[in-house]
């Protein structure tokens, strides 16, 4: 499980930038089609992130912290494409971006749970 939920955040970050660069090249069709399997790749972080913390026995609030940031990075993702769509401002949605998915990555990688988990 863990292999599937760092598979799906990672493919969903390059898809992100894949759509960014496809909005700045002005490929708006290759964008909205981009922007829709990103939104799948949401649903499978979500899904996995779930699986992972419904597996732990001892749960902590380090998980559920987790769990809250994991929720913020995928909302920026989101948020960012769809203002940017709409010419808006995104500025303070990327500084949330990078600071929540620093701390995603960080606690992810802190808490226990290793790679032959499941
Ligand atoms: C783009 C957003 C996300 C990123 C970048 C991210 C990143 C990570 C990373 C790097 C790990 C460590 C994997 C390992 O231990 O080998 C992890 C584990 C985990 N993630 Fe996420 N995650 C995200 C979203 C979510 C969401 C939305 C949830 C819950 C709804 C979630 C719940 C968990 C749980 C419970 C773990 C297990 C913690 C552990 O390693 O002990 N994550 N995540």
């Amino acid at each position: 499980m863990t292999h599937a939920h760092l598979t799906a955040w990672f493919v969903a970050l390059i898809l992100f930038f894949i759509a960014l660069g496809l909005h700045k090249s002005g490929k708006e069709k290759g964008f909205k089609v981009v922007q829709m399997i990103l939104r799948l790749f949401y649903i499978l972080i979500i899904v996995t992130g779930v699986m992972l913390l419904t597996s732990i026995s001892n749960i902590s609030l380090l998980y559920i912290v987790k769990a809250v940031i994991g929720l913020w990075v995928v909302s920026m993702f989101e948020l960012i494409l769809v203002r940017m769509a709409k010419q808006k401002s995104t500025s303070i949605f990327w500084i949330q971006l990078v600071v929540t998915f620093v701390v995603a990555l960080y606690l992810g990688f802190m808490l226990p749970l290793g790679f032959d988990f499941i």
